[in-house]
């Protein structure tokens, strides 16, 4: 099911028996708009609510990390975005297709051409006796895609692994079966990389190399990326990262200069890397609630449910603990 803004007329025999217009709405420039998603995972006797009321929105080739605490929601998102599981309330859009009324007959296309997934762990899913060519080239076999031959090299190129194609998987390192994988999620042209924690099982110097393999295919192919990382590594090498708490986006850090500004800066300073590149910003949500970071809240000694001051100050608000004799 394909989605674009449609023309008035339209849009109103779309909506016959549906939701309301306005739910068929989105910026077309970002590739993914999550609003007020939801997520319930129903077991026999239990309910866990993995995502509640997320929004966020991405644009087409942007390179973006998500990070949060275990439990937060991170690996169900991708999963809602990558077509392995079904938002239970919510908007969720992913490049013009509605998740949440995608057909299942529909989701077996979206994922093969919507999404690649990138895992931890991926070299159990790879063929150790074939050749790393023969690994990227299987997916497109399997998919009847002419010319695989040129483009398995291409991508092998562009995840810097010239040198080792014709080598067998077996014989390559962790780090370098885990950029196969990288070329293996590209093969049928995606319009997203979702990758889970990609250098979670890895060294530093490993780590390094996935993340400029994904960082290079993001510029040379103009492929959105999003990385879930425990990494700060990783993580302060993206223009943004969005931290989602209890199943809700909390805030947001941007990258205060350019990375290529950054790497000349390194340069200059021979390599002392943890200078502060990242401004953390707290989100508004839609209904102008914000969560405030829980370090400034023990700062000023307030806690959850406090009623608090707010002043405007000039161009400033200000928050204040409420004075005690005004309880
Ligand atoms: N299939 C499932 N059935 C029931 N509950 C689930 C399922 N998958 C995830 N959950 C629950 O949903 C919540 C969010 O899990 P999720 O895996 O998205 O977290 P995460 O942020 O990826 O954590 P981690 O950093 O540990 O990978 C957790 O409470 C988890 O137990
Ligand atoms: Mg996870």
């Amino acid at each position: 099911m394909k989605l674009r803004k449609l023309p008035d007329k339209e849009k109103d025999i779309r909506n016959i028996g549906n939701a309301p217009e306005e739910e068929l709405e989105y910026d077309p420039s970002n590739v993914i708009t999550c609003e007020n998603l939801v997520k319930i995972y129903k077991t026999k006797d239990t309910e866990v609510v993995a995502l509640q009321g997320l929004d966020l929105d991405i644009k087409y080739g942007e390179m973006m990390a998500l990070i949060g605490n275990s439990g937060s929601g991170k690996s169900t998102l991708l999963n809602m975005i990558g077509g392995l599981d079904r938002p239970s309330a919510g908007k969720l859009i992913v490049n013009g297709v509605d998740l949440l009324r995608i057909k299942q007959s529909e989701v077996t296309n979206y994922k093969k051409n919507t999404v690649g997934f990138v895992w931890q762990n991926n070299a159990r899913n790879l063929i150790p006796y074939l050749s790393a060519r023969q690994n990227v080239e299987l997916p497109m076999v399997l998919a009847g895609r002419g010319n695989y031959r040129k483009r398995s090299g291409d991508l092998l190129r562009l995840v810097g692994l010239e040198d080792r194609m014709n080598n067998r998987l077996r014989e390559l390192s962790g780090g370098e079966q885990q950029r196969v994988a990288i070329a293996i999620a590209m093969a049928n042209e995606p319009k997203i990389i979702l990758a889970d924690e990609p250098t979670g099982a890895v060294d530093t110097s490993t780590a390094t190399q996935i993340f400029k393999a994904l960082r290079k295919l993001n510029e040379e192919t103009g492929v959105t990326v999003i990385i879930v990382t425990h990494d700060r590594g990783v993580a302060k090498r993206v223009d943004r990262v969005v931290a989602i708490s209890d199943g809700k986006t909390s805030s947001e850090f941007i990258r205060k200069r350019s990375y290529s500004e950054e790497l000349e800066e390194l340069d200059r300073m021979s390599g002392v890397e943890d200078s502060d590149t990242h401004e953390e910003l707290v989100v508004i949500d839609r209904h102008g609630r914000l969560k405030l970071p829980e370090e400034y809240m023990e700062t000023i000694g307030v806690g959850n449910n406090s009623r608090i001051k707010v002043d405007l100050d000039g161009e400033k608000i200000v928050i204040y603990k409420q004075p005690e004799d005004m309880e």
